[in-house]
């Protein structure tokens, strides 16, 4: 779809990397709603957009939400529902994530990780299908991770939410291929954002992983939107790692586990 004909909603768009999301679509002519719980921050998200030469006002709309209350799932969805401007594309972006062991990750922790980086997309995915059947094209973008592809230490709720994630995205988008809706799936590598916690930050530092800026995930995406593509992965060895892992999984575990010590004391443990 051409970037000027989307019109997207963006959950989770106050974070690092949905702010650039939302800046680059109006930027390149779309328009976006924004999702998010913090209502100032939604505010003065869209006053800095609209405050730039050449983005209208009515191109930017902002609806504060918690998305794991279905109540206010549901006054997100009928406001799309009326909304004058409809939506084709939904970008689900919104994600939690905390790096600790399994046995050191609270319960309330892995709950929220799972319902907000999976049910959720799902929930919105199934909830907005019959609007978005209604568009002349339209898209379904789930934002993924390197860790949907490849178990990590330290992360296993993380990327449990995220191989389920890839899965559904896969699985919609074969279900709906025959139809106007396009399902796609867009993993960042590490990036700098608040998710990334200082202790994340320092053992990539020590264990050379690269990570990205928002901005660069942000031109993936607007590159996944414009193309045929349904998967896009950023970042080399992190591609080639994926795929290594789905052949070769034991030759990935090997490099891993000796990684494991330097993994388990940025997690705080001994
Ligand atoms: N950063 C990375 O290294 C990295 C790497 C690969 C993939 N990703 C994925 O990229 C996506 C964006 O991550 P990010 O780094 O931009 O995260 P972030 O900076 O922590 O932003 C998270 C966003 O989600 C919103 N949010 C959190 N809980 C919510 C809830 N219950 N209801 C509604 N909104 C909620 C936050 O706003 P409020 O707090 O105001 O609600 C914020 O806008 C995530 O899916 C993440 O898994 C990130």
């Amino acid at each position: 779809m051409k970037i000027e004909k989307t019109n997207a909603i963006i959950t989770g768009a106050t974070g690092g990397i949905g702010r650039r999301f939302a800046q680059h679509l109006v930027e390149n002519g779309a328009s976006v709603l924004l999702v998010a719980r913090d209502t100032q921050a939604l505010l003065e998200l869209r006053e800095n957009l609209v405050n730039q030469p050449g983005i209208e006002t009515e191109r930017v709309a902002i609806f504060s939400c918690d998305l794991l209350e279905e109540e206010q799932r549901n006054r997100l969805i009928s406001y799309i529902e009326n909304s004058p401007t409809p939506i084709n594309t939904l970008i689900n972006s919104a994600g939690d994530n905390q790096f600790s062991f399994l046995e050191d990750t609270p319960d309330k922790k892995i709950e929220q990780i799972i319902k907000l980086n999976t049910l959720t997309p799902i929930l919105l995915s199934k909830a907005l299908l019959p609007h978005l059947e209604k568009q002349g094209d339209a898209q379904i973008v789930n934002i993924g991770s390197t860790f949907g592809s490849i178990g990590y230490p330290g992360f296993s709720s993380y990327c449990a939410s995220k191989y389920a994630l890839r899965g559904f995205s896969e699985a919609l988008g074969r279900e709906l291929s025959q139809t106007n809706v396009k399902v796609k799936y867009l993993s960042p590598r590490a990036t700098n954002t608040k998710l990334s916690t200082a202790n994340i930050i320092a053992m990539n530092k020590e264990l050379n992983v690269a990570m990205d800026s928002p901005d660069e995930v942000a031109e993936q995406l607007l590159r996944l939107l414009d193309s045929d593509m349904h998967e896009l992965a950023i970042g080399w060895p992190e591609r080639f790692f994926s795929k290594l892992n789905q052949v070769l999984p034991n030759l990935v575990s090997k490099a891993i586990i000796k990684q494991l010590p330097t993994i388990r004391r940025h997690a705080g443990l001994v």
